[in-house]
């Protein structure tokens, strides 16, 4: 029996992969035009627009939407979108093109057709205001904004076709697109749904606030992003094996969930948690965790500014319910996981080990206490830094 799902972003999933004689059609008409080639990232922003998990896009900003999401969170016709998914382009490539003309998108790479875009609005961009409204900082340190000044300030923005789909390297059991995450969370008889981003191996912490969370809901949708991420953070194929052996020992088959989101993370702390939910509603969820200094990077960003920022919108235009969370720690007094609204010690009885410390532990080959990481993951992460990639 169908059962009523939670709506999309903006009430319709949007699908822009082409099918069949339609996409042979296009394939034809690929040949002989304008070959714009693309990056990985561009690439995932394409596909991830073609299966609806960016709906209500239906391609990359004009200039009308571009403008109302970096000043105002918004789209040109008031839906909430906080994060501009854009399709820069150098200067002498928009000077050969014209409005109303269309574009192959084409790996840079591999040659492949990706997609199909409709030239609607080529503009020139202020990339220092954009940084700052969307970043908070213009500062180049920032990952984001080091991405951002790196890419070229004229965009190219119009509806997109999907030709062709990027073909994951490995776990590819585990991409799902939002209309198979919907139908499936409807086949378990699931009606509320926590979606959990994440972008770091899941430690007790992460933990601790999915398994609160999980109390109050029929199951966890675990959905690591494991698109570009900055060279340091650890990679995506070391993380999903440090979930896989989390899940097998920890939850319940029967309500969780592991499925990968394939985009590139931002580093936009505050905007990119909305934007987080706004995808994982797309993806069939009701709820969204939102926990401390969510999607933030060093300190540009207070600690529960992800939270705050919601109170920008109403619960009508989220259409997701964010549950918030304090800090979690290991409270060494109370002898369990807590945060400061459940555990009246002081810091000094709080487990307390920074980013770098617990990278410097898992390279030695020492796990980290097991009231930090489970075990079992430290194992798989031991295992991941001994990879030449984190050599250097
Ligand atoms: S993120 O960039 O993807 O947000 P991370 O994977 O570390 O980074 O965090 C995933 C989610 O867990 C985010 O919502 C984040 O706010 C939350 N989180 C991470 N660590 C803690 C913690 N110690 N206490 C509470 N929430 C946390």
């Amino acid at each position: 029996m169908a059962v009523e799902t939670i709506q999309p972003h903006g009430g319709v999933l949007i699908n822009r992969i082409a099918q069949g004689e339609q996409r042979d059609g296009l394939l034809e008409l690929a040949k002989g035009l304008f070959q714009l080639k693309i990056n990985s990232w561009t690439i995932s922003d394409l596909d991830l627009i073609g299966v609806g998990a960016f709906s209500p896009l239906t391609g990359f900003l004009a200039e009308q939407d571009y403008t109302s999401v970096v000043n105002n969170m918004r789209l040109a016709d008031g839906t909430v979108w906080s994060i501009p998914i854009t399709l820069p382009v150098e200067a002498e490539v928009a000077d050969t093109l014209k409005l109303g003309e269309q574009v192959a998108l084409v790996g840079e790479h591999d040659g492949v057709v990706y997609g199909i875009l409709d030239v609607q609005s080529i503009y020139k961009v202020d990339q220092n205001n954009e940084a700052i409204k969307v970043f908070k900082t213009d500062d180049n340190e920032h990952p984001g904004v080091q991405k951002l000044l790196s890419r070229p300030n004229t965009n190219i923005g119009g509806p997109i076709q999907v030709l062709n789909r990027p073909k994951p390297e490995k776990f590819e059991e585990f991409y799902f697109d939002p209309s198979e995450t919907r139908r499936l969370f409807v086949e378990n008889g699931w009606k509320s749904v926590v979606g959990f981003q994440t972008r770091n191996p899941v430690h007790r912490a992460h933990e601790y606030i999915q398994k609160s969370a999980m109390e109050i809901v029929d199951a966890l949708f675990l959905n690591p992003l494991v698109g570009e991420t900055k060279s340091d953070d650890i990679s995506a194929d070391v993380r999903m094996r440090s979930y896989l052996v989390l899940l097998e020992n920890y939850y319940p088959k029967d309500r969780a969930f592991l499925g990968v989101f394939p985009a590139a993370m931002r580093y936009a702390g505050p905007r990119e948690a909305i934007f987080h939910a706004m995808v994982r509603k797309n993806y069939g969820c009701t709820h969204f965790i939102v926990g401390r200094d969510h999607a933030g990077v060093g300190d540009y960003y207070g600690t529960y500014e992800a939270q705050e920022i919601f109170k920008n919108f109403t619960q009508d235009e989220l259409g997701i319910t964010p549950l918030f969370f304090e800090h979690s720690f290991f409270c060494t007094k109370c002898g369990n996981m807590a945060s400061s609204k459940t555990c009246p010690h002081d810091k000094a009885d709080h487990l307390h080990l920074s980013g770098t410390k617990v990278r410097a532990l898992l390279r030695d080959g020492q796990c980290p206490p097991p009231e930090f990481t489970r075990p079992e993951v430290a194992k798989v992460l031991i295992e991941g830094m001994k990879e030449p990639e984190y050599q250097v």
